[in-house]
């Protein structure tokens, strides 16, 4: 059985993921209205990953005999400047989300949860890859600037990322999505 608290953090934690999974949508379709087809693919895989965190989140609750609850999906934003103000808002997006892991794993340590101490290990794992790429991406934005073909080249190179698969409704522990 599980904490009360944690329960509803992971819960929180649930709907913030099915939050981000839905910004990276809203994310891709200002990208394809752009014409910028390989940076909508790239927000498309982001975003299914972001479903699948929620997932991983729904199967370890049910695993510890806890009750998963969704909540209200926040709406999203829906238009951005530019690419580069996408990307600073997807940036700043993956540190409020480790921060908000961080706080759930200072909650299991206060409430000596081992168990889901070592489940959030994997998330702050991903959440130094999620930050590392989308810095690169605003990076790489900022030396583009305003030269079209620097941008056209960004996007075909985005446009090879595999696109996720999505989470085993019952994956194996430690299987990657
Ligand atoms: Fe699920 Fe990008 O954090």
């Amino acid at each position: 059985m599980i904490d009360d608290e944690i329960e509803e953090a992971i819960n929180d934690q649930i709907n913030a993921e099915l939050y981000s999974a839905y910004i990276y949508l809203s994310m891709a379709a200002d990208l394809g209205e752009r014409g910028l087809d390989g940076f909508e693919t790239w927000m498309h895989s982001q975003f299914i990953e972001e479903t699948n965190h929620a997932m991983r989140l729904y199967q370890y609750l049910e695993s510890r005999g806890g009750r998963v609850k969704l909540e209200e999906i926040e709406k999203p934003k829906i238009e951005w400047d530019s690419p580069l103000e996408i990307f600073k808002d997807a940036y700043e997006h993956e540190q409020y989300v480790t921060g908000r892991i961080n706080d759930l794993a200072d909650l299991a340590e206060e409430k000596n949860d081992r168990a889901t101490l070592q489940m959030l290990q994997w998330f702050i794992d991903e959440q130094v890859e999620e930050e590392e790429s989308a810095e690169e991406i605003v990076d790489k934005l900022e030396m583009i600037g305003d030269d079209s073909r620097g941008l056209m080249m960004l996007d075909k190179d985005l446009g090879q990322r595999p696109m996720a698969s999505v989470f085993p409704v019952k994956a194996e522990e430690g299987e990657e999505e």
